[in-house]
């Protein structure tokens, strides 16, 4: 099968084809969901939240997130993989930026990276980009300035904000980047700034005007129990589905069930 390119996704904004991107953090997520069919699987800096039980996406290191990225790359042979580079792996310092997004790249083996952020990081987007590898950008709610903003509310809703977010998202297109997340804000603005660029823009509680829709992926198949923001539609929970799945294994091997005759040697 051949695999997805920035120009294949370019395209599809083109013709109206919207794009469908989860997060993976491992190589057996990322087998099921490159088989289903996904075009983007974003290692997302959010397995600070999910996979290591953090409150923030503060503490994952760039070590950790190649080694979530190399088992993503392993299991995806169609998507596109994108990995996040970690706080603190590129803000404020594009030499560094560049040699965070280099080790990401030569070490884990995936198609591109994603930071957050609009005119503060156009030097580092330019700097990375000059050495071959594609950025996604990240505008709205930033969750790695979470103690920035306070909360994890609904973000540009005022005028400052929303004008901000319209010159920097121009500004992630002018230095290169082929997409940019809009995460939280609302949608009648994601509508806006979708159509007044020509990368696609890939929706997070951002309305269905962008040209593609992003959800963490342990949300959606309910395995973060009572995690249900409006923005959220959970496919099926997995959540009870191991819950029970885990008490039958226990009431088996506690009645001396579990193992019977054909499952022994
Ligand atoms: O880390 C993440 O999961 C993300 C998506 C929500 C866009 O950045
Ligand atoms: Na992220």
């Amino acid at each position: 099968i051949k695999r997805i390119t920035t120009h294949i996704l370019q395209e599809m904004k083109q013709r109206g084809e919207k794009i469908a991107m989860l997060t993976a953090y491992d190589y057996s997520m990322a087998t099921i969901l490159d088989d289903a069919g996904l075009d983007v699987l974003l290692v997302g800096d959010s397995a600070s939240n999910v996979m290591a039980g953090h409150e923030t996406t503060l503490p994952i290191t760039l070590d950790q997130m190649i080694y979530h990225a190399q088992g993503v790359v392993r299991g995806a042979s169609r998507a596109f993989v994108v990995v996040d580079l970690p706080f603190g792996s590129y803000q404020g310092n594009s030499k560094e930026a560049l040699n965070s997004a280099i080790r990401i790249m030569k070490e884990s083996g995936a198609h591109g990276v994603k930071l957050e952020g609009g005119v503060e990081v156009v030097e580092s987007i330019q700097r990375i980009i000059t050495a071959g590898i594609p950025v996604m950008g990240h505008l709205g709610l930033t969750p790695q300035s979470i103690y920035k903003f306070g909360t994890y509310t609904v973000r540009a809703k005022d005028e400052e904000e929303a004008n901000k977010l319209k010159t920097d998202i121009i500004a992630l297109q002018d230095a290169g980047c082929f997409a940019v997340v809009l995460e939280k804000i609302p949608a009648k603005l994601a509508k806006e700034v979708t159509a007044s660029v020509s990368i696609p823009t890939i929706g997070i509680g951002a309305g269905p005007n962008c040209d593609g829709q992003v959800l963490v992926v342990n949300d959606m198949i309910g395995l973060t129990k009572g995690f249900k923001p409006r923005f959220l539609r959970q496919y099926v929970n997995l959540y009870d589905g191991i819950l029970s799945a885990a008490q039958a294994y226990i009431k088996d091997v506690k009645a001396k069930d579990f193992p019977n005759e054909k499952e022994q040697y």
